[in-house]
């Protein structure tokens, strides 16, 4: 059966989801139906409803472009010309660039949220499904509409008037998580309370995506939930526990609820029930426990810089390491463990390094130490920004270490035309930039 790329789509999960759906009803509705992925699975296993209906705000027109033109689709190899060329022709609603945009686009984010599949476009096959899968995928999906006939439209969910249907009636959702890390579309649309709200009232059959969060606690228990990995934006993954909720018996066969997930959930209810006075103290607490734990992994991080900090001569130190790993790069490496607290290990280093003593000094007039550059890179775009305004005003008074700052703001402009999806246009200046692979190096 057919999978769309699509970010947040349910491609790999469709199968089990399905299988969990009631086999036949009056009325299926995919709610935000995405690319379709558990609909064309659902209409794969042959689940017999009499009526099909897709709705989604934003991707209605790639149905309507499956509809009338996915059975002669050829599919071209990926290249970067295809992408420009397609991106253009998909703002005249061009049917064939509108069906290849999941395809050349990256994750299937869209021409004009998540850039070319591929990045840089220097990858040799560009990664993901290829020419003919492609091709193949949306000739199915082409069949699959013309069997089923759905509706398709493109709604905000609140239009659609679901308190009409019954329990011969069943709606998938797969809205928008919150608090996910996904440039095509966002939780800001969706209206949690007033969706949580109509489906604790409904009449019609439900099963419901999401992740575990204070907004679905409301719910229940998951009748079902997986750990799973999810690359959300260029590169980077996010661990979650997908949920399946319903307001019908489901049978699952006995699966076993991921280890912890209880905790977790029990956690949860504990937070939402508490006062605020009680959240705040409760806060307080664990903080401390973050701060301790923080300052017993003190000692390592200290004993892995002076290692991987030792000036050449000193191999003895480095012994075991990979000859190419540089401090930043290691640091670097445990970001996916870490996450924002890397920030709060850069804070606990600090003047305990000789590097991090050397920048202090060099905060002070007319110091003249060695110019080290921070060990990690701020998170957002908003702090890459401040930083860089805060050198560049640096850079105006003082003329001290220009060659380090001006290194250290184009790793900035790098990371963040990386964090906003524009890692094209610096890899472009990269190219004008013969040496800043070189910069790159001196920077670890
Ligand atoms: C997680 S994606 C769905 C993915 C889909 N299940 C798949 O596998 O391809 C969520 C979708 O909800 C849509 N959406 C967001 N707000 C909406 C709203 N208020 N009404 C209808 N659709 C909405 C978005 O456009 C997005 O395509």
């Amino acid at each position: 059966m057919p999978r769309i790329p699509y970010p947040g789509g349910k491609g790999r999960l469709s199968k089990t989801i399905v299988s969990f759906l009631p086999k036949r009803g009056r009325t299926f509705v995919d709610l935000f139906a995405g690319k379709g992925n558990i609909f064309w699975e659902a209409a794969s296993q042959g689940l017999d409803y009499r009526d099909w209906w897709l709705n989604d705000i934003s991707t209605s027109r790639f149905f309507h472009a499956i509809k009338r033109a996915g059975y002669k689709l050829k599919v071209p190899t990926r290249s970067r010309t295809e992408y420009e060329r397609q991106r253009q022709a998909s703002i005249s609603g061009d049917l064939t660039a509108i069906l290849l945009e999941p395809y050349l686009s990256f994750s299937g984010g869209g021409y004009f949220s998540a850039g070319c599949k591929g990045g840089t476009g220097r990858d040799k096959n560009y990664g993901g499904v290829s020419a003919s899968g492609y091709e193949r995928a949306i000739h199915q999906c082409h069949d699959l509409m013309r069997k089923t006939q759905p509706r398709v439209t493109n709604l905000d969910w609140r239009k659609l008037g679901l308190q009409s249907l019954s329990e011969q009636d069943v709606v998938f959702l797969d809205p928008p998580y919150p608090a996910s890390n996904v440039r095509s579309y966002s939780e800001d649309t969706v209206g949690y309370d007033e969706l949580i709200e109509t489906l604790l009232r409904a009449r019609f059959r439900w099963v419901m995506c999401g992740y575990l969060h204070p907004l679905l606690c409301r719910l229940g228990e998951p009748f079902w939930a997986k750990d799973v990995k999810l690359l959300c934006v260029r590169g980077e993954e996010e661990g979650r526990t997908e949920c399946l909720w319903s307001n019908f018996r489901v049978r699952t066969k006995g699966r076993a609820l991921p280890p912890l997930f209880r905790n977790k959930l029990r956690s949860l209810a504990d937070a939402a029930s508490l006062s605020f006075a009680d959240l705040d103290a409760k806060v307080d607490e664990r903080l401390q426990t973050v701060v301790r734990d923080l300052n017993a992994l003190l000692p390592y991080f200290l004993e892995m810089h002076s290692r991987l900090c030792a000036p050449g001569k000193r191999t003895d130190l480095r012994r075991g390491a990979p000859p190419e790993l540089t401090w930043t790069v290691w640091v670097e490496s445990k970001r996916h463990k870490l996450g924002r607290s890397l920030r709060t290990i850069q804070y606990l280093l600090r003047g305990k390094t000789e590097a991090s003593q050397n920048r202090q000094l060099l905060l002070q007039p007319h110091a003249t130490l060695r110019y080290e550059p921070d060990l990690t890179l701020p998170e957002t775009p908003m702090e890459i920004a401040t930083e860089m305004s805060r050198l560049v005003l640096e850079m105006r008074d003082n003329t001290l270490h220009e060659k380090q700052r001006k290194q250290r703001l184009e790793l900035l402009a790098e990371h963040f035309l990386r964090l906003t999806g524009r890692e094209n246009l610096g890899s472009i200046l990269e190219t004008e930039t013969d040496d800043s692979e070189q910069h790159r190096i001196t920077l670890n």
